[in-house]
């Protein structure tokens, strides 16, 4: 085949969107406990709109952006969006949110775009479900922010780790930038090409730099550096994490890629998932609303990484089989017209049934229901319409029994075991 799929691009059949899906309907459920709005925002935004919030110097903006020049917007160049905060701060500001009603609790979910090098759990299309605050400056909302999530864990089953740091306001981040810059220079003989750019450019990232992973250890850490309201902030959101019974990990080093952050950052690690385990992270992104353009509002927020989450579900062994309760054979055009009726009846008792073709001979449609998973056949032939009862074959005991049609129901949901 020459038209294959782009590397990077998947397509989730079956099970592995399953598990996509049932991500996303477990975080809708989620939000909707805590009180959010939708917000829908576009998939292309000017280029301009990450460059100015998610940070010139940023690896996503310096080089996983798909970006083209848009010929019917005036030459602008747009690019597919590589995350969605900056869009929804834009369109927060742009229906003048940030004056007439600055706080709000907002979700997002869809498609996101990133050149990056494709490995298990990291694609350059990956589905982002995503909540944004805005106008809740207090710990108390960093730390709900954190049970959520915690809450979203713990119902899929997957095993999680929580970190936490703080990385600082735009009044004491400065000393903490100076401090590496200074511990960059000393080190210079003993840093990687990659961190020399980094120690003027944006010295925050020494401290993400797998080859330097070791010399890192000696590297100033933000928490010394915090104003004393940053560190008031910061107790505060850990005392009441404590208080909300979140278990998590103080990780000092921990400065994430993107340039909009201020005081809370948080990442949430699954297990089971090798490099690409990030599952959710986010933080606090105070000065971001009116560095776009906005008023002085305060925002906060977190995604979690859908595609890595279903990953993460499918092995700790919790993806939920699609298999059908019931497989329906009908012999005969009578039966055929007795089985549409009966199909009916049990899905509408909330039953997962697959009707097999009339056509095909009983020992084909048997081999069929075992392989796709039903747990029971029922059988239904001329004489089975006559005295208004199904045949229903368990397949895992190879046991089979008659009922009443208006039994039918009752005894599949026994041999699924309720
Ligand atoms: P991020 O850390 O860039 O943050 O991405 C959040 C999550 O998206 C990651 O932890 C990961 O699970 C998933 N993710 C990122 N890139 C990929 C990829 N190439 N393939 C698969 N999954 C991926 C943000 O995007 C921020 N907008 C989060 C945020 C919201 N901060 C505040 N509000």
């Amino acid at each position: 085949m020459e038209l294959t799929r782009l590397r990077g691009f998947r397509d989730l059949i079956g099970a592995d969107a399953r598990a996509m899906s049932l991500v996303e309907e477990r975080a809708r459920a989620l939000v909707e406990r805590y009180s959010m709005k939708e917000i829908r925002i576009p998939v292309l935004e000017r280029t301009q709109l990450y460059q100015r919030s998610t940070g010139e110097t940023s690896d996503i903006v310096e080089k996983q952006m798909y970006t083209f020049t848009d010929r019917d917007e005036g030459e602008t160049v747009v690019a597919l969006r590589p995350e969605g905060t900056p869009g929804v701060v834009r369109a927060y500001i742009e229906a003048g949110l940030d004056r007439t009603e600055p706080e709000q609790r907002l979700f997002y979910s869809g498609a996101m775009f990133r050149r990056e090098r494709p490995q298990k759990g990291r694609y350059r299309q990956f589905f982002q479900f995503g909540v944004e605050i805005f106008g809740r400056p207090d710990a108390a909302c960093d730390a709900e922010i954190l049970i959520m999530i915690d809450e979203l864990c713990r119902d899929l089953k997957v095993p999680f780790t929580v970190e936490i740091n703080s990385i600082g306001c735009q009044k004491c981040r400065p000393n903490f930038r100076g401090a590496l810059v200074q511990w960059g220079r000393a080190h210079w003989e003993e840093l990687c090409d990659d961190c020399h750019n980094r120690i003027d450019r944006n010295p925050l990232r020494l401290l993400d730099c797998k080859i330097d992973a070791k010399l890192t250890e000696s590297a100033p850490k933000s928490l010394d550096y915090l104003c004393d309201e940053c560190r008031t902030h910061f107790d505060t959101v850990k005392e009441l994490l404590s208080a909300g019974k979140v278990q998590f990990v103080v990780n000092p080093r921990m400065v994430r890629g993107l340039d909009y952050y201020t005081r809370t950052a948080f990442e949430v690690m699954a297990g089971g998932l090798g490099a690409q385990s990030t599952v959710v992270a986010g933080g606090r992104y105070d000065g971001l609303v009116e560095t776009m353009g906005g008023a002085a509002v305060a925002g906060i927020g977190f995604a979690i990484g859908v595609d890595r989450m279903a990953l993460a579900i499918q092995a700790a062994g919790m993806a939920p089989s699609a298999a059908p309760d019931a497989a329906i054979i009908a012999m005969g055009p009578a039966a055929t017209r007795h089985a549409i009726v009966v199909a009916r009846n049990l899905r509408e008792a909330n039953l997962n049934v697959e009707m097999l073709s009339p056509q095909r001979k009983m020992k084909t449609l048997l081999a069929r229901a075992a392989k796709i998973g039903a747990r029971v056949a029922v059988i239904i032939g001329d004489d089975e319409v006559a005295r208004g009862v199904v045949q229903i074959r368990d397949l895992k005991q190879s046991t089979q029994r008659e009922v009443a049609v208006a039994e039918a129901a009752r005894a599949i949901a026994d041999a699924r075991g309720e």
